[in-house]
């Protein structure tokens, strides 16, 4: 998020411009909490992961009043347009907001990657490397001690996390929300790969996994996979829980880019007057898109990407 807020007051300041930032997400937007944001607040924040604005889970238009309130505080400050940037809860928001005629681009964001209208979100790029080296860790110790490791990555409705980081650590099986792992296959799958020599493997796991036989008590996916492989297998198995690990941390180059790339467009279409869409990325291009593509949902993991995960795991 620094780097996008960064790029938007840079090119502002340079258009002549001003920019007042809202703290904790819309929360702020409702309750007038802002500061104005110069070129100095956002000196050396493009290495700076997450945001100097704060946020908050919290959506007006879910709210007695806030839609109205967000109208009010348009008004009052007298804005000629608001950059909201966000995951899928905040752009849905946002576009509910937009169909009312508030003047509002979007900036998507999240480690999920899972906005629809855009094949990128800011964060992702940063998650799936901080997931990668995590797993490759986890590999090391698993190797030493002839282990069955398991790795739940973030992710509850989409496996994007988990099959990107899960490839490019080389993981021996990977779990998504949009295909229904099999514990007795899987069991089986690695049980005939160290039948054949290997004496140790890595399961990725997306958090929202989708498991068969469902869970009788409420575990995570990890907590459920990790017990239901020991059970089959008999093989001694860790459970490693990424956590909050792969949502914080300085920013990688490709991420700082885009978010770069994303907050020029948006502070572009907003002085322009293009309200009503989003900054997204199609062909490797950064397009406008209208908001209200994101309501199409969160934007499954696509089957290309799990035949090549299948293709190179036992999963
Ligand atoms: O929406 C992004 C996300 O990172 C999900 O993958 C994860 O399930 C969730 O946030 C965790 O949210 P919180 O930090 O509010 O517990």
């Amino acid at each position: 998020l620094n780097a996008a807020i960064r790029a938007v007051v840079r090119i502002a300041s340079s258009c002549g411009i001003e920019v007042i930032g809202f703290h904790h997400g819309w929360r702020g937007v409702v309750d007038g909490e802002s500061a104005p944001l110069t070129r100095n607040e956002t000196k050396g924040l493009l290495q700076s992961g997450g945001t100097i604005l704060r946020t908050a889970r919290y959506h007006p238009d879910e709210n007695e009043g806030g839609a109205q309130a967000v109208v009010d505080t348009i008004e009052k400050e007298r804005l000629s347009g608001l950059i909201v940037i966000g995951g899928d809860g905040t752009l849905n928001s946002a576009s509910h907001l937009a169909s009312l005629g508030t003047p509002i681009v979007g900036i998507p964001k999240t480690i999920d990657n899972d906005v629809s209208g855009t094949r990128r979100c800011i964060g992702f790029d940063t998650a799936v490397a901080t997931a990668a080296d995590a797993i490759d860790r986890v590999h090391t110790t698993g190797e030493s001690h002839d282990r069955l490791m398991v790795v739940e990555v973030m992710g509850r409705t989409v496996g994007w996390l988990a099959v990107c980081a899960g490839i490019a650590a080389g993981a021996d099986a990977v779990c998504l929300p949009e295909v229904p792992t099999d514990l007795d296959a899987l069991a089986a799958s690695i049980r005939r790969r160290h039948d054949a020599g290997s004496t140790s493997s890595v399961v990725v796991v997306a958090e929202g996994a989708c498991v068969v036989p469902s869970p009788q008590c409420e575990v995570s996916a990890g907590a459920r996979i990790s017990a239901g492989l020991a059970e089959r297998t008999g093989y001694e198995t860790r459970l490693t829980v990424l956590g909050h690990v792969q949502r914080g941390g300085p920013p990688t180059a490709s991420d700082r880019l885009l978010a770069t790339s994303f907050g020029v467009a948006a502070l572009d279409a907003a002085r322009d007057g293009q309200f009503g869409t989003m900054v997204s990325v199609h062909d490797d291009m950064i397009k406008l898109v209208p908001l209200g593509a994101v309501g199409a949902g969160p934007r499954p993991v696509p089957d290309s990407l799990v035949v090549l995960a299948r293709r190179l795991t036992v999963s």
